[in-house]
């Protein structure tokens, strides 16, 4: 969530550029300050919205579940929390740095210590096709250079009848919060971030200005079912500031009935 870009800021119209070097390079440069800054910028509120989105997520024994884009991840370990012994949790992203920290976050004896984090580009996951009963990713699409292949990645490495799972930043709508959440994001955070990771400033206008260009909402969700996936929800968190998108691969999962 405290991504930060390393080049010029885009002006109006501008879109942002999302190429492959340019984001991994993005994350290397913060990998040390992430996890830190994302607490701060929220004011700790990222951790309530993973916790529920694993709260949502269905998971059966047996099948392993994939966080993509996982980071330092975050999620991962809370899926793993969750997941009972026979479920192999995997965590994948592009970002060396940021695998470094999340497996130097594997506590032995926890159930995070069962995670395996491996490099992978979103976009070309190197995994059979239904491998996983869930699929994930948490603040992490938005970065992804091409949206609807990485949708489609992670479809197709999901199980018939697996769970699909987006949680993204989104606008907020109501009146006065719009207002506020656009300064906050716009004035105040590119400041605070600039200050603690000591980075260039323009790196932390990345984020409002992903955001501003990412689909949210049903937009989002019509991107889902263009993928391929059926039963497509969204529930915003924190008035919106924050969405959950659920959706399922058509087909049955082979444990469902015997959970
Ligand atoms: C904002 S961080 C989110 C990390 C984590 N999921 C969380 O909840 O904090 C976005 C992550 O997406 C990764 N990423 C962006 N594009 C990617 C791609 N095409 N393939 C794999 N990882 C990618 C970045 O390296 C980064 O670690």
């Amino acid at each position: 969530m405290t991504d930060a870009a390393p080049t010029k800021s885009a002006t109006p119209g501008d879109r942002v550029d999302k190429s492959n070097p340019r984001v991994r390079e993005m994350f290397r440069q913060i990998a040390p300050h992430y996890d830190k800054m994302n607490h701060l910028l929220s004011l700790n509120v990222d951790k309530y919205w993973r916790s529920q989105a694993v709260r949502r997520l269905r998971i059966f024994p047996n099948h392993p579940i994939l966080d993509t884009c996982t980071g330092t991840g975050d999620l991962a370990i809370a899926i793993s929390a969750k997941a009972d012994p026979t479920v192999d949790v995997v965590g994948s992203d592009f970002c060396h740095a940021m695998l470094e920290i999340a497996r130097d976050k594997r506590d032995p004896g926890k159930p995070s210590s069962r995670i395996s984090f491996l490099e992978a580009d979103s976009q070309t996951l190197p995994f059979a096709d239904d491998t996983f009963q869930c699929v994930t990713v948490a603040f992490g699409l938005r970065n992804v250079a091409d949206t609807d292949r990485g949708l489609l990645e992670m479809t197709r490495v999901c199980l018939p009848g697996g769970q699909l799972m987006v949680l993204e930043f989104s606008q907020p709508r109501m009146i006065g919060l719009k207002q506020a959440y656009g300064f906050y994001f716009r004035n105040v955070l590119p400041r605070i971030g600039q200050w603690f990771a000591r980075n260039d400033k323009s790196a932390y206008e990345y984020l409002p200005e992903s955001v501003g260009q990412f689909p949210d909402g049903q937009a989002m969700a019509d991107r889902m079912t263009a993928a391929g996936l059926i039963d497509v929800r969204f529930t915003p968190l924190t008035f919106g500031v924050a969405t959950i998108y659920e959706g399922t691969k058509p087909g049955i999962l082979p444990s469902q009935g015997l959970a």
